[in-house]
């Protein structure tokens, strides 16, 4: 495949060039040669960028497969330039054995569409006692009690530890978000540890991550779109859309480098648990028009977006894709960076639409993904 005369961005910078795609990786960047026989992509006007790998995401298989199953959101991830995720272990049952793991990523490979990262618990049932990590870690080296807090400091303490000594990761959803970040990075300064901090929605607590990887300490960190996107909202979500002032925290966090990741937190519920108070939001298919309005209006650039959702994610998840060079993955995504449009949730292929910014100007459209060199997405 060829994708000629098109805007290469990414982390290392914008520049045009014709991208050669053989057997699912990149071999040449700038092709100038001649190009019947292949499969070409007329790229001018359009942006290239890697596709998009979500740290964090709610894909509800096993057991929610009204809200969401595997393929829709996978296809829905797709849509929205994904072509990877990270799948939160709170599903019924929770995912907390290899077992549940392997079913996952079984069921993953068959369908093809998306790669997968299935998070595992960190603890049984999301309870006291932690799940075989040895074991488990043939499978994945993602722990997670996404959706619920971990109570005991002493249980965060044990985890971190081993998270260290077997080399795993711990994404940590922290509720309450300042009191629960102060106490794990405290924690972090006696016993060194694998964290990532989920959804950091508040001022303070960047005030408290920023001081403590300016003391040397190693964690990173997310936010999740609609945190930056507006402030103030009457919409559930965990944690909450927070003031005016931590929107604009958030914002400043990521011009300075505190924040690591830019994430979905996409959390699909149905109309009926909506109305029953279920928290979250299904976003993963507007999650990069999302951020590009906001990081647009606010001066940060596209390759910034491009480390945030790209590059980062597949260096903590150790994927040998996320940038545009030789020798890399071409898991692509093909965008018309500068279309304005109105969300509309009728068109989300997620089953839910629990979306409040339906009928809201976002920027970027995604055209087309491709994954290893394959189209997976086609929307030109
Ligand atoms: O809003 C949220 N929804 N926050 C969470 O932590 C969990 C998620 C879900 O699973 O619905
Ligand atoms: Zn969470």
């Amino acid at each position: 495949m060829i994708i000629k005369n098109v805007e290469i961005v990414d982390v290392h910078g914008s520049r045009p060039g014709n991208i050669v795609i053989q057997e699912g990786v990149i071999t040449d960047l700038d092709y100038q040669g001649d190009d019947y026989n292949e499969e070409i992509i007329e790229g001018s006007g359009y942006t290239i960028m890697p596709s998009f790998i979500d740290l964090h995401c709610h894909l509800r298989e096993p057991g929610y497969e009204y809200k969401e199953d595997m393929e829709s959101g996978m296809k829905a991830a797709l849509r929205g330039g994904y072509t990877h995720v990270c799948a939160m272990a709170n599903t019924k049952p929770v995912i907390d054995n290899i077992e549940l793991v392997k079913k996952n990523h079984d069921k993953s490979k068959k369908l093809g569409l998306c790669d997968l990262t299935q998070i595992c618990a960190l603890t049984k049932n999301f309870g006291k006692e932690y799940v075989e990590f040895k074991e488990i870690m043939q499978e994945t080296k993602v722990f997670s009690n996404d959706g619920v807090n971990v109570n005991e400091r002493e249980t965060m303490e044990r985890a971190l530890a081993y998270s260290k000594a077997l080399d795993f990761l711990i994404l940590s959803h922290c509720e309450p978000e300042v009191e629960t970040v102060r106490r794990d990075l405290d924690i972090l300064k006696e016993i060194p540890g694998n964290l990532h901090i989920c959804h950091v929605s508040e001022h303070e607590t960047i005030n408290i991550i920023r001081l403590a990887k300016d003391q040397g300490i190693e964690v990173t960190c997310e936010i999740a779109p609609h945190h930056i996107f507006e402030s103030e909202v009457d919409y559930k979500v965990n944690p909450p859309f927070g003031r005016e002032q931590d929107r604009k925290a958030l914002i400043r966090a990521i011009k300075e480098g505190t924040i690591d990741i830019c994430a979905t937190d996409h959390a699909p519920h149905s109309k009926e648990d909506k109305d029953q108070g279920a928290p979250g939001i299904s976003n993963i298919e507007v999650a990069f028009p999302m951020y590009w309005k906001v990081f647009n209006e606010n001066n940060l650039s596209l390759e910034k977006l491009s480390e945030m959702m790209s590059y980062k994610p597949a260096k903590m998840l150790d994927l040998n894709c996320g940038e545009i060079a030789v020798g890399k993955e071409a898991n692509l995504v093909l965008v018309n960076t500068e279309k304005e449009y109105l969300m509309d949730i009728n068109k989300f292929i997620s089953k839910s639409k629990n979306n409040p910014f339906h009928g809201t100007i976002i920027k970027g459209e995604i055209l087309m993904t491709i994954k290893r060199g394959v189209i997976k997405y086609d929307n030109r």
